[in-house]
């Protein structure tokens, strides 16, 4: 199955200055918990905020032109269509993780979000959530996971 996993603010912002514009450590928790053990696709302006690949999964990086060192549980892909050809390969979910770009070439194939609603109002924000990410998708679940943080989660709708 394909994952979309974002944190967004009020205004569906996900990024300034190419990192995230919070730290929320439950978040944190909630992204290791959910997303080990299965493959992760991020661009490549994302893979620079991680520096190193996350551990105990895959890590597919999205980019058409960069170099990245070859490192254990890295995958380096030039176009979505090869991302596509291996999840019949893949063992677990494959979890769409950003950024804004990702997140839209994914879009038309995500069957599930799990959405991390920020409490706050990110000034100047850069990066967003793609426009009408969650309308063909409907609520499951929503589930605290602090006093102050809800993680939606939805499926797509049945056409
Ligand atoms: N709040 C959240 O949940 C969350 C999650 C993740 C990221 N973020 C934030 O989002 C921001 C980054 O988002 P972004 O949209 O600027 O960048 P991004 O999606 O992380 O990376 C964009 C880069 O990925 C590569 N790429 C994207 N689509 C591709 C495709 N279809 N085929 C081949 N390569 C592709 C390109 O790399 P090349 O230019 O090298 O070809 C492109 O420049 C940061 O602020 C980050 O902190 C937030």
């Amino acid at each position: 199955m394909i994952i979309g996993i974002v944190a967004v603010d009020r205004n569906g912002a996900i990024g300034k200055g190419g990192q995230l514009p919070w730290h929320y450590s439950a978040d944190m928790k909630f992204f290791k918990e959910t997303t080990t053990g299965h493959a992760c696709v991020m661009g490549y302006k994302t893979w620079l905020t991680l520096k190193k690949p996350l551990p105990n999964r895959l890590n597919i990086v999205l980019t058409r032109q960069a170099e990245i060192e070859p490192q254990d549980s890295l995958l380096v892909v030039r176009d979505l269509e090869s991302v596509l050809a291996l999840i019949k390969t893949l063992k677990g979910d494959l979890f769409v993780i950003g950024g804004e770009q990702v997140y839209r070439s994914f879009l038309p194939f995500i069957e599930k979000w799990m959405v991390t609603e920020v409490p706050v109002t990110v000034e100047d924000a850069d990066a967003f959530a793609p426009s009408g990410y969650l309308d063909d998708f409907q609520l499951e679940e929503s589930r605290n996971i602090d006093d102050h943080l809800a993680v939606s989660f939805y499926k797509r709708a049945e056409r």
